[in-house]
Formats: structure tokens, sequence, C-alpha cells
């Protein structure tokens, strides 16, 4: 359940050959629980049928402005009066330049003209055409109203020439939409930071002492921040995970480095949240060449050195700490005192066998005051959600 479940989104499409991927985008909303209007320009038409889109959505789609009234469906008012979002996907130069000018010969430019929803704009087209100064001075003109601009992706563009041009994936508008209609949410204004997925620590160059940790929990609450409208810096150790769109991205490998980059990026921050499996021991001597069988550095045992506790050493005023215990016996208490000995404002608590690389967790929350509140089991995103609306609750931002 994101913040695009219930929303009603209008997707623009115009004619580009970038057209079918707006089909994957449909699908992709409608899955993630949206109700999506879909919008042709006739250009469109050429490149993709309104029936593809008439499937995905099961709703109708609008191509000419005169299409489809009725007493209680008057076109492009009705749309523009219900819908969230407009997202124009892929948007051409042409299209851009009508938005631009504010013409309102098709649907597009007629909702876009009457609604009062934000407008997200996704170019696609040809290198050149993007960097036209017509082009760009339409762009300038239509984010200076206000209109968030996404893309376009460097890549190979389909005359089969490298350059500026292509339609930006999915999972990036969909973010960016998810941005959009977060903006105004609990945690709108607050800087947040998300430490995220373990730490390697070095034996020599090709070996590591590592944990298990996915970093799938840091992400989540990275993007359930973002959804809440937060500006969000996520500080992450390795890992395979796509961070989300909007999150301003620092990966680090050590402990250490994740040290050095949390005290510049809690600087000014509001909320620290610590979902990072810090690991706390690193080999004593990280060796610089790779250590040889049999060779003199061939070491008989591991001398270990003790790790920074990150959490407890950031104390900035005002700012609220929130921390992980990941327990294998005693959960609540270890949690708590945990909690009182890293002065934070709540601790996520979960059982670290069950919750450690995988995509569930069944966790409980303490805070200082508060009973514990024991939630349950549920999948990473979900729990991400509810811990960002309890963070929400302790800044005392009403719901919205
Ligand atoms: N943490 C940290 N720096 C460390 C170790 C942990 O900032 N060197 C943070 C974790 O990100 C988490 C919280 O402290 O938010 C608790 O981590 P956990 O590993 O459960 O506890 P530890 O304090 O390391 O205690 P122990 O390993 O003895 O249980």
């Amino acid at each position: 359940m994101t913040i695009l479940n219930g929303a009603r989104i209008t997707l623009g499409v115009s004619g580009g050959i970038a057209a079918y991927k707006a089909a994957d985008l449909a699908s992709k909303l409608v899955q993630s629980g949206a109700t999506v209007d879909v919008l042709l320009t006739k250009g469109a038409t050429e490149f993709i049928q309104p029936l593809t889109f008439q499937a995905i959505t099961k709703q109708p789609v609008h191509v000419g402005v005169f299409e489809g009234w009725t007493e209680t469906w008057h076109g492009h008012i009705s749309l523009a009066h219900s819908t969230n979002a407009l997202i124009i996907a892929p948007a051409t130069a042409n299209t851009i330049a009508r938005l631009a000018n504010g013409v309102a010969e098709d649907m597009i430019g007629a909702v876009a003209l009457s609604t009062a929803a934000p407008l997200l704009i996704a170019p696609a087209m040809e290198h050149q055409m993007f960097h036209h100064p017509a082009t760009q001075a339409n762009l300038a003109m239509l984010r200076a109203r206000g209109a968030t601009i996404i893309g376009p992706e460097t890549g190979r563009l389909a005359s089969g020439e490298f350059g500026d041009g292509r339609l930006m994936p999915p999972e990036a508008l969909l973010g960016a939409l998810r941005q959009v209609l977060g903006r105004d949410g609990r945690l709108a204004g607050r800087r947040v930071v998300v430490s995220a997925g373990g730490t390697h620590e070095p034996i020599d160059p090709v070996r590591y002492i590592g944990n298990r940790s996915s970093g799938l929990m840091g992400y989540s609450l990275a993007q359930a921040a973002l959804d809440a409208g937060a500006t969000v810096t996520l500080v992450t150790g390795p890992t395979w995970l796509k961070p989300p769109y909007g999150a301003h991205v620092i990966q680090v490998e050590t402990a250490m480095q994740m040290h050095g980059e949390l005290l510049t990026a809690c600087d000014g921050a509001d909320i620290l949240i610590m979902s990072a499996a810090v690991a706390d021991f690193r080999p004593a001597v990280a060796h610089r060449s790779k250590i040889k069988k049999g060779s003199a550095d061939e070491p008989a045992e591991l001398a270990l050195t003790r790790n920074p506790d990150i959490l407890a050493a950031l104390t900035i005023p005002g700012m609220l700490k929130i921390g992980f215990a990941a327990e294998t016996d005693d959960l609540l208490a270890n949690a708590r005192s945990k909690m009182e000995r890293k002065n934070l404002a709540m601790i996520v608590a979960n059982d670290a066998v069950k919750t450690i690389g995988s995509d569930k967790s069944a966790a409980t929350l303490l805070t200082p005051f508060e009973e514990p509140e024991a939630l349950p089991l549920m999948d990473k995103e979900a729990l991400a959600a509810t811990i960002v609306d309890r963070i929400a609750d302790l800044t005392g931002r009403p719901d919205r």
C-alpha cells in the first residue's frame, strides 16, 4: 500500500516512439492501486492503440476534446477536477511547446489548463530536438510555473544514435509521482537521514567481514519518508537495491565511512533513522595486498577492533534519533536499554534471525514514555510506512 493506492492519476501520452513504454507505466500505476485516466494525442494513436490502455486501466481512454461528453461527464473539466496529478509521458517537443503556450486543442492541453493538480512532464525525443533553444525555453517556462520535469535519460535513442532524450524508466516516473503526491505530507519540510544496509569491513582488498542485511528496511524507510514529504538523504552500505527516486544517496562500505558521512549528513537534519546493520568490529589490520596461503601474512587468528557506536555518538541538538534493535534473546529488555543508552526517541525491536535478510518483519515499537506497540508480521514496505507515521506523531504533526 503506497501513496499511489487510491490516487487518481491522469496519464497523457504524446506521439513519439516511446509511447509504447507508457503502457507499462499505466500497468504499474494500476498495480499500485491508482485509478488511471489516459489521454492520447492524435500522434500517439499512430504509435499505440487506445484499446491497449483501455484494457490495462479498465477506464475510457480520451483522444479528442469533444469525445464522450454526457450529462454527468464533462470531458476535460471532469477529469481536471478529479485528478490528483497529471503526468505526460512521453512528452514530445510538440506537446511541450503546446503546454508551454497554453494550447488546448487536444485533451492533454485542455486538462492541463483546467486543473489545479500538479503537472509532471517526462520528455522523450531526439537529442537535437531536446537541446533546441525552443524546447529548452518551453521547459524552463513550464518549470518556472511549477511543473516537475523528469529526465530525459542519456543513452541509445530510437534513431540509433547516442544522446539525451530517452524516456525515464517507469520506476523513476512512479517515484516522481510519489514525491509530488506526498509533498504536503506529515514530514513536509523535514530533513530526514536514513542509514541502510550492512557494512563491509575489509580483511584485504578482496575479502571482508559482512552481515546478512539486504538494506530493504532502510530503502523502504527512505521511500516512506519521501512519500511523507521529507527531504531524504540515504547513507547506504553495499546492496543490490535501487535507491528510491528523489533521495540523495551516499554510498559507503565500512562503518568508519558510514560514521563520517552521517556526521556531515546529520548537520541540520531533523530526524535520523538508523536502520543500518553496522559491524561492531573490524579487522585490526586491513592488509594492502591479498593474503596468500603460506605467506608470512597468513593469519592464525583474525584480530578485531571495535567500531564506534555511530548512533550513540551522533548527538545533534533537536534531532530525533530512531534506532533498531535486532536481538536473539530478551528482545524488549535489550531494546529498551539500547533506547536509553543511545538517547533514542523510538526503537524498532525485532527478532534478528527472522528479520535480517527477510522481506517481512514483526516489529515492536518502543518509545520512552508509551506502552510498547507490537505490530503484526508485515512486509517491510508496510512496516516502513507505519514507522514513518509514528515518527510524524513524535514530531507533533497532525494526521493529514
Ligand atoms: N548501531 C550503530 N553503530 C554501531 C552498532 C549499531 O549506530 N557500531 C546502531 C544500529 O544501526 C541500530 C542500533 O545501533 O540502530 C542498535 O544496533 P544493534 O546492533 O542491535 O546493537 P548494538 O548497540 O550493536 O549492541 P549489541 O550488538 O551488543 O546487541
